[in-house]
């Protein structure tokens, strides 16, 4: 095992985002080997993995392959874990945990699986140094990821530790926030590239504009995060990583630099003045506070800047949180927000409640499908010409 060696590299992301995944992958130079509905495949060394958890903003992981293997039964995968020279990957003095995803008729128990995976891992530490790491479920430290489908064991180090979703800017939260990757890729959809206005009301937690304002300036999504699993380990190569973050630093700033390059006006309000609190604060942990207008205001009050600027709501859906009753009154005021004020704009809205939808009233140009916890949602699409549209919904 050397990190300079090319392997597999697995990129995992939640359902619905692959496609985004991909994009982003292939923008950075890699070709996709392989695709599946929440993962790619690409061939890279533990450099290409660091460089995949500071840029991509899509992702949940990413898994480096260790060993491939065919297995039978949970004796074998020990006695084949336990051949692995993991003493020259973690030190005795670390922290492991395993993740296991199984699906073979072998077994039905995928904690047994982990728990044969950390034997075989700290058992080899153990009889070739003298002593032991410890294990336990913290995300912190070293994570091994396996897979076992059928017959065939994959053994990953999974080079994120925590979901590299979690971008480190949102200490305050609101009610029902958003992942920041399925934020990145609802932005994504949109074709929002800084040059036009965009303008979230409903903004909560102000995961969308966030997102939007790192975008818009180029700025590498993980530059804030301190900590990944690639870290714990004995590769970890301390000066190619500062190097790699003072390249992203320089790129975020070429764009990101507030005389360089400023985005066109972002606007996120909430009628929660909570909410734009939290959100005020999680934008200037980001470090992009002064690109966004903050404003507590009911949606509908939202002042719209001139330009053909990109309107992004994300109201409640009455699943997690919302009366329906009035969430029905809420979504047909949308609908006048639209043709109102919005003429020349396009038009979005992200709900998880098709029937709610329906209640805009107006007719949808595109309808992308999404998942927001487990829920299945859509990013509606609205074209909402200059004049009076005459299309109803039925
Ligand atoms: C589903 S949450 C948005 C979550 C957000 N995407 C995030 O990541 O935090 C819906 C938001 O709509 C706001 N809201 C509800 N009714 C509103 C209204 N009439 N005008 C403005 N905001 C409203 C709520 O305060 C809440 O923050």
């Amino acid at each position: 095992m050397n990190p300079k060696d090319k392997s597999t590299i697995l990129v995992t992301c939640s359902p619905g985002l692959v496609n985004y995944l991909r994009t982003e992958v292939e923008l950075l130079g890699y070709a996709v080997t392989a695709a599946g509905t929440v993962d790619v495949e690409l061939e890279g060394d533990m450099y290409d993995a660091m460089r995949l958890n500071l840029y991509l903003r899509t992702a949940y992981s990413v898994l480096y392959l260790l060993r491939s293997f065919p297995c039978d039964t949970p004796d074998e995968l020990y006695r084949k874990v336990r051949q692995m020279a993991w003493e020259e990957l973690i030190d005795p003095a670390e922290y492991v945990s395993v993740v296991t995803r199984v699906d073979t008729p072998t077994i039905d128990n995928t904690m047994f699986a982990a728990v044969r995976v950390k034997d075989g891992i700290v058992d080899r530490i153990l009889k070739q140094t003298g002593s032991r790491p410890n294990s336990g479920k913290e995300r912190d430290n070293v994570v091994v990821q396996l897979y076992w489908r059928g017959k065939t064991c994959k053994v990953y180090l999974n080079t994120s530790g925590r979901k590299i979703s979690d971008r480190s800017y949102r200490k305050t939260m609101t009610d029902a926030p958003m992942r920041e990757s399925l934020a990145a890729a609802l932005i994504m959809a949109t074709g929002y590239d800084g040059t036009q206005p965009l303008v979230c009301p409903m903004c909560g937690s102000g995961t969308l504009p966030i997102e939007a304002a790192l975008m818009a300036t180029r700025r590498v999504p993980a530059l804030l995060r301190s900590n990944f699993s690639f870290m714990h380990t004995k590769w970890f190569d301390e000066p190619a990583w500062q190097a790699m973050r003072a390249e992203a630093l320089k790129q975020s700033k070429k764009r990101g630099g507030k005389t360089e390059f400023t985005p066109a006006p972002i606007i996120a309000t909430d009628i929660d003045s909570w909410a734009i609190e939290a959100a005020k604060r999680n934008a200037q942990t980001a470090g992009v506070e002064h690109l966004i207008q903050f404003a507590v205001c009911d949606f509908a009050e939202t002042a719209i800047p001139e330009g053909q600027g990109i309107i992004l709501l994300n109201p409640e859906y009455g699943m997690r949180m919302g009366d329906v009753k009035q969430l029905e009154e809420t979504y047909a005021r949308i609908g006048d927000f639209f043709k109102q004020k919005c003429a020349g704009c396009t038009g979005y809205i992200f709900t998880g409640n098709l029937d709610l939808a329906k209640k805009v009233g107006l007719r949808t140009s595109r309808r992308l499908v999404f998942f927001n916890g487990g829920i299945e949602c859509r990013l509606l699409k609205y074209e909402l010409y200059a004049g009076t549209r005459k299309h109803r919904e039925c």
